[in-house]
């Protein structure tokens, strides 16, 4: 469905067990399973999506929502309009339509019985619930600053659908330990690892994701992190001069254009 579907980094193998008194029947077993394999893999569609397929994907819909938010700024922060028209339905059909501009695939079309079918919809129930819980504050007249950024709905939705999924998955906006302002954010020691050792580096690809299987709090998982970087937008809260306040009351990180900001990290667990 995407560039990291064609990689396999996500399939772990399963081993066949044959003992040697059931042989026969194991072997007649064996091979009933993979003429299944082969039919099943030979249906288009039907194979499940890596894991790292599934997290890419989750990161993307994080994305396609977050820009729907990030679009609307000026609209959200205008004072003298009351209704903004960002209903629930209004977001989340327009993620969709992200998602489907940067993936080509339609969100509606994953098999909602499969791992990655039933983790995006958790997504959009948390991206639904966020919107739900927000109209009273974007659709209020005459405030200007709401405190209902990208990065705050981002937050909200990533905890949203990690408290939906309990222990499958988890999905985090995160930072360079230098630049976190909300400590919930904070990289752990493998996310800080990549972005210190392998985001920052200059002979690390723009934009590429690093995907690895690696614990989570000590539990089993495969990790996807995917680098997210300054744009202009981003300086006038983000830039410098470092330490001054923006015009959410923070202090300015000194980030410079194209520098890297953050990072998407999401964890399937085993
Ligand atoms: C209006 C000011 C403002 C703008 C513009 C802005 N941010 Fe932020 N950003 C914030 C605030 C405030 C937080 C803390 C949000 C929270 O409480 O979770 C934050 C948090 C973040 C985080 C999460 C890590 C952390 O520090 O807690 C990332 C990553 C981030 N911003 C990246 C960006 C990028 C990339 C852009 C541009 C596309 C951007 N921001 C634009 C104010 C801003």
């Amino acid at each position: 469905m995407n560039k990291a579907s064609l990689s396999n980094a996500g399939h772990t193998s399963r081993p066949v067990v044959i003992r040697r008194k059931a042989k026969l029947i194991s072997a007649v077993l064996f091979s009933a399973a993979l003429i299944g394999s082969l039919v099943t893999a030979s249906a288009p569609g039907v194979a499940a999506d890596s894991d790292e397929t599934i997290a890419v994907s989750l990161a993307t819909m994080l994305r396609a929502s977050r820009a729907v938010i990030s679009k609307n700024q000026k609209h959200i922060n205008d004072a003298n309009i009351g209704d903004k028209g960002l209903s629930t339905a209004v977001v989340v059909a327009k993620a969709k339509e992200n998602y489907k501009k940067a993936t080509g695939t339609d969100v509606d079309s994953i098999d909602p019985a499969s791992l990655h079918g039933k983790l995006i919809k958790a997504q959009l129930a948390a991206i639904a619930k966020v919107m739900d819980n927000a109209q009273g504050t974007i659709n209020k007249k005459g405030v200007s600053l709401k405190g209902f950024l990208p990065a705050v709905f981002a937050r909200l939705v990533a905890e949203g659908f990690t408290a939906n999924v309990s222990g499958q998955a988890t999905l985090k906006l995160t930072a360079p330990k230098s630049y976190v302002r909300n400590r919930s954010n904070r990289p752990d020691a493998w996310e800080n690892n990549v972005i210190e050792s392998m985001f920052k580096s200059a002979d690390h690809p723009k934009n590429k994701h690093v995907a690895e299987a690696a614990n989570v709090k000590g539990k089993k998982a495969f990790r996807v992190i995917l680098p997210e970087y300054y744009g202009k937008s981003c300086l006038s809260c983000h830039g410098g001069p470092k330490g001054e306040r923006d015009i959410t009351g923070g202090k300015k990180e000194g980030g410079t254009l194209g520098e890297l900001g953050g990072a998407i990290s999401v964890a399937i667990f085993k």
